[in-house]
């Protein structure tokens, strides 16, 4: 971590163009934002550039955007909450990147901004390309990557752009995440529990096979789980379910065993017909074919809390359930409040991570604590798993 060119409060930006990428992929529905931590984060660091005479040039993506213009993938919204929340003047670049760009926006002032549309509205971005690369960091003096969470993406913003811009350098938000992360990974007290929710158990099996390595408890929710009650041999009715993953199961079982951890699966679900109903308590053997499980249940909420107060460091990622339903978001929060709680009586270290993680808790308009709340999701996952991150080796 010590080897990270980090951004230094003492370097001069005066009338410096400083390229920020950010990651303010939010929630977004409506035109209306859904929830503003990443953005309410980032802007401290922002407003010192603008303060400190910088030109500032904003960047980040949204969604995932097959490279069309796809307008609900805008970062307008974003835009006008900036306007609001930042008193200096700030321009919208609704254009693609070119060979242009660096003149159409020499215009820009000290202390203004230019914020640009969803950077993966341009072809080059997501494939890394050299081009694109070339006509981005053009019009940059400097590049400040303070988008921890998207540094496990191989892409233009994140990556190939320190090629062409040697003074490069991770920015606050980014630092603050991984010397967090880091401080807990490295003096974590045992038992040491993670709990992973989300819906897919192959784009997570490398951090859960490093994981079982690492941990004491390894407890498994949210959508990913339903695959574990079927291969228990239930019934899971319409549920949400990843194709052959039985192999990939039985591989987690194995490597559990030869590793001392213990897996915790659902052993009661909150279950209804539509997303949008109400729940419906079941135990695993229960479940009709014209239900779908959406959150877990009472007995398992009591399981998981048992194994929290038993344990000194807890590692959470990723919601217990449809949690945008309140009605199944009972999970989520018993397992937030839990968590908090035990931080606060300074019994538990803790480290809560992912997009919807912090979707699920702010929702609930709780008021949490925890040792460090991570912004990040794939990154984190990624992160903890002991991977070299290319946003981060670039930065080295
Ligand atoms: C995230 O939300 O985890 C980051 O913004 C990365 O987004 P991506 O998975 O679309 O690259």
């Amino acid at each position: 971590m010590k080897n990270i060119r980090s951004f230094n409060e003492n370097l001069d930006i005066e009338n410096k163009k400083v390229i920020v990428r950010s990651d303010f992929n939010v929630p977004i529905k409506n035109k209306i934002i859904q929830d503003k931590t990443r953005i309410n984060l980032s802007i401290p660091f922002i407003q010192n550039l603008l303060d400190r005479k910088a030109k500032v040039l904003l960047i980040s993506h949204l969604g995932r955007p097959k490279n069309i213009k796809d307008t609900s993938l805008s970062l307008k919204p974003v835009f006008n909450y900036l306007q609001e929340k930042i008193k200096n003047k700030i321009h919208f670049y609704s254009d693609k990147i070119t060979q242009e760009t660096k003149e159409k926006i020499s215009f820009l002032g000290n202390s203004e901004i230019i914020f640009f549309e969803n950077i993966r509205f341009n072809e080059g971005e997501i494939t890394d390309d050299e081009n694109f690369a070339k006509n981005l960091s053009s019009f940059g003096d400097i590049y400040i990557n303070d988008a921890f969470s998207c540094s496990h993406r191989k892409q233009t913003s994140i990556h190939k752009i320190t090629k062409y811009i040697k003074n490069s350098y991770a920015g606050p938000l980014f630092m603050k995440e991984i010397h967090s992360i880091s401080m807990v990974l490295n003096n974590k007290k045992n038992p040491t529990t993670c709990i992973i929710g989300g819906s897919k158990i192959t784009t997570k099996l490398g951090v859960i096979t490093s994981l079982i390595k690492k941990v004491d408890n390894l407890i498994i929710v949210g959508a990913m789980a339903n695959n574990f009650v079927k291969f228990m041999g239930n019934n899971v009715g319409k549920s949400l379910i990843e194709k052959g993953t039985e192999k990939v199961i039985k591989e987690i079982y194995n490597l559990a065993k030869q590793n001392n951890c213990q897996i915790i699966t659902p052993i009661d679900l909150a279950v209804s017909e539509t997303s949008d109903g109400n729940a419906n308590y079941k135990d695993l053997k229960n479940v009709l074919d014209n239900e779908m499980i959406l959150d877990i249940g009472p007995k398992t909420i009591e399981k998981i809390i048992k194994i929290i107060d038993s344990s000194k460091t807890v590692l959470w990622n990723g919601p217990a359930g449809y949690f945008e339903n309140q009605n199944f978001s009972r999970g989520t929060v018993s397992i937030a409040k839990k968590i908090s709680d035990n931080t606060n009586k300074a019994i538990l270290v803790s480290i809560v991570g992912g997009g919807d993680t912090i979707s699920a808790i702010k929702n609930n308009a709780m008021d949490l604590n925890f040792t460090h709340l991570s912004t990040a999701g794939g990154a984190f996952l990624e992160y903890i798993e002991g991977k070299n991150l290319p946003g981060i080796e670039v930065l080295k």
